[in-house]
Formats: structure tokens, C-alpha cells, sequence
């Protein structure tokens, strides 16, 4: 049984992202898989003071509620992160998250201390995310954050969701065929950690 590790990034609790992630732990679960729930938003986690406390030992010297999702990252085989689009990147809670996670990529980089041993035992990632608009290029921001953050949790992203034209909450309802997307990309993320 992998440990899957989903993180909620929107401040709406039963927005379009969390609902569709939502539907992908669903699907994790019922491939056998164990997931912890982190909705953001609940926790309170200051952004980075670029202070590099993390110099030393690539942890975070931040004592806030960091700590222990950092443990949690460290301790998972996979990772669905959703957020809805802000202004074409993720969201504040999302970005401080991303931020903070400084203290891995200082781990990996310069302490050149892998989380995950090599290729074969790196993490894998879903990412949600949802815009209200219809833009050719509305996730091309996020996309290239995503990528470089998952990068320095040792995680690759294996699997995307991204749905435009939804903006109130409850509009993700009106499509059932993204939630069984969401559902099966779940079981998938699973079935791809179990292949490694
Ligand atoms: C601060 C803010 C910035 C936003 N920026 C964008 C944007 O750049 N492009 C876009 O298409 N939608 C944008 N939106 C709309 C959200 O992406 C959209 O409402 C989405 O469905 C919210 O997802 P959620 O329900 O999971 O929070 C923005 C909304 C807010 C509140």
C-alpha cells in the first residue's frame, strides 16, 4: 500500500479543484492506496523569509505548520496537488507552500541530500487545476511552477488535469465526466506508483 499525499490549494473548501481532487483520493483509495488529506487553507504556514535556515540541514527553520507537512512529503510515494488558477499561477496558499518547500530544493541541490534515492524510487504527482477563462495559454504559468516545484520534492508529474471555463462553485458539477476523469487519474497515479 504506496502513501499518497493530497494537498488542497484553493480557499474554497468545496471548489471546483477540491472537488475533483476530492474524486482523484477517492479513486487512490479505492486502488488500495493510503491518502492524508492537507486543505491549506486550515493551516498556518508563513511564507518564506528567505533567511536559508535550511542551509545546514535542508530543513526549514520555520516553526509553524510546515513541519509537519514537510515530514509528510518526505514520507510519501505520491503527491496530488490541486489549485485553481490566480492570476495564471497557482494561489496564495499554494505558492507559500511552493515557497517554503525552499528548504527541499536546498536539500537537493546543495546539500545534494535525495529525498528519494534515485529514478526508480522518485515520487509521483498528479496536478488539478481549474480557470474560469478559456485561453489558449491559461496553464502555461502554472505548469512550468508545478514542473520546477515537483522537481525539488524528487516528484515527477506524472498526471494533469487542467479544465477551463469554470468559474463559480458548484460549476464543476455540471461536468460528471471531469470528476470520473478525476476518479480514474487517481486509480492511475496509483497504478503508476505501483509500477516503480
Ligand atoms: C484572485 C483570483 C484570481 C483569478 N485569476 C484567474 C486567472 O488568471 N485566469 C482565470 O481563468 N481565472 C482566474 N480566476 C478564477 C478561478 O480560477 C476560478 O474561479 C476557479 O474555478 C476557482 O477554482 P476553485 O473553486 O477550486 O477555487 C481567479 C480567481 C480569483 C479569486
Amino acid at each position: 500500500m504506496a502513501n499518497i499525499l493530497a494537498i488542497y490549494g484553493s480557499p474554497r473548501r468545496r471548489g471546483n479543484t477540491s472537488l475533483l481532487l476530492q474524486r482523484a483520493v477517492q479513486g487512490a483509495m479505492e486502488a488500495g492506496d493510503h491518502v492524508d488529506e492537507v486543505i491549506l487553507r486550515d493551516l498556518k504556514i508563513s511564507p518564506c523569509l528567505e533567511i536559508y535556515g535550511c542551509k545546514k540541514t535542508g530543513r526549514c527553520v520555520i516553526q509553524d505548520d510546515f513541519q509537519k507537512l514537510y515530514d509528510q512529503i518526505l514520507s510519501c510515494e505520491g503527491i496530488m496537488l490541486a489549485s485553481p488558477i490566480f492570476f495564471y499561477t497557482v494561489s496564495a496558499h499554494t505558492k507559500i507552500l511552493m515557497d517554503r518547500c525552499q528548504s527541499l530544493w536546498v536539500k537537493k541541490y546543495w546539500l545534494e541530500e535525495k529525498s528519494h534515492k534515485n529514478k526508480e524510487q522518485e515520487r509521483k504527482g498528479l496536478f488539478i487545476s481549474v480557470g474560469a477563462t478559456g485561453g489558449k495559454k491559461l496553464f502555461d504559468g502554472v505548469l512550468l511552477s508545478v514542473r520546477y516545484f515537483f522537481d525539488a520534492l524528487d516528484t515527477k508529474l506524472s498526471h494533469t488535469l487542467l479544465y477551463r471555463g469554470l468559474d463559480f462553485e458548484g460549476d464543476i458539477l455540471k461536468h460528471p465526466e471531469y470528476l470520473e476523469e478525476a476518479y480514474v487519474a487517481g486509480m492511475e497515479l496509483s497504478r503508476t506508483i505501483r509500477q516503480t
